[in-house]
């Protein structure tokens, strides 16, 4: 069993990153600035919106964090929205999902303008995923790809099974996974709550790729030896003896599946580490878009 080491490869990009800053700061231009709106203080979200923060800081990009209240009205928070667009200074940025109940998420996402998109949920962006033209792959999946090619891991004719059909995650990916690319080409099967048989559906499997947010939910006899297993779950589950109070869970039972599989993700340090890579790449690539 290998391990897809996410932190290590993540840290890998980020040098590579910080190095074409540095580079293109020698050129006289400015260092990429990526802004992430948080609403609210939700313990997970800003744990995230943190890292993502402190990431930029590392490859030598300018960041800005908006935090706006919880009761922020839907009308103020497509202000701001407005006021990042148009703001010259800003090449990218994010709102951190979830928000709270009373703002409408796909009116958010259409908010943005989608050359600034770097989260790549704007509907263009995932349009123009859908008829591969360059645009701004969403985060996580872009950040699987790119795990699975450091990797050298073979797709070309494997079948890889999502679990989970977010908009974020499973499906950008399941399209991602079948797409003729060198990480691609699989024979892809979307599986979701209404499934039936999922058992008999993963235990064919050569590449599973859970995103379900349901802690420990794949099992060894749920898999076949050899299997290549990416764990997007992060679940946070009550633990006294940390020092935080919880610990971070998987999708995946780790130790019976990692003990069947041929590469696999750990949790923490496998997806995560990769979702923010790939943001540093996507805010990277948004300077080249101008
Ligand atoms: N919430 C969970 N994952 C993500 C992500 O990749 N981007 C944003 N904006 N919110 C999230």
């Amino acid at each position: 069993m290998i391990l897809l080491d996410g932190k290590k490869t993540s840290n890998e990009i980020k040098e590579e990153i910080a190095k074409k800053v540095v580079e293109l700061k020698s050129q006289g231009k400015k260092a990429p600035h990526l802004a992430a709106v948080i609403v609210g203080e939700n313990g997970a979200s800003l744990t995230y919106v943190n890292a993502k923060v402190k990431a930029c800081e590392k490859v030598g990009f300018d960041s800005t964090l908006v935090s706006l209240p919880i009761d922020v009205s839907e009308a103020d928070l497509l202000s701001k929205i407005d006021e990042l667009n148009n703001d010259d200074n800003i090449d990218g940025f994010i709102v951190q999902l979830p928000l709270p109940d009373h703002i409408d998420e796909h009116k958010v996402t259409l908010a943005v303008n989608p050359m600034k998109d770097v989260d790549g949920f704007h509907p263009e962006n995932l349009g123009r995923m859908m008829l591969g033209l360059p645009c701004f792959l969403p985060a996580t999946p872009a950040g699987i790809l790119e795990l699975l090619d450091r990797y050298d891991i073979e797709t070309s004719g494997k079948s890889c099974v999502v679990i989970g059909r977010s908009h974020i995650v499973g499906s950008p990916m399941s399209v991602l996974m079948a797409r003729n690319t060198k990480v691609g080409n699989c024979t892809v099967t979307l599986t979701h709550s209404r499934t039936q048989n999922l058992e008999q559906i993963t235990r064919e499997a050569d590449i599973i790729i859970v995103a379900l947010g349901k802690a420990e939910f794949l099992t060894a006899d749920m898999v076949k030896e050899g299997v290549v297993i990416v764990d997007v779950g992060i679940t946070r589950v009550a633990d006294d003896s940390k020092k935080s109070g919880f610990k971070l869970l998987g999708d995946v039972k780790f130790e019976e599946v990692a003990a069947k599989s041929s590469y696999i993700t750990p949790v923490p340090g496998g997806v995560g580490p990769m979702t923010i890579a790939s943001l540093m790449l996507n805010t990277l690539q948004a300077i080249d878009m101008k």
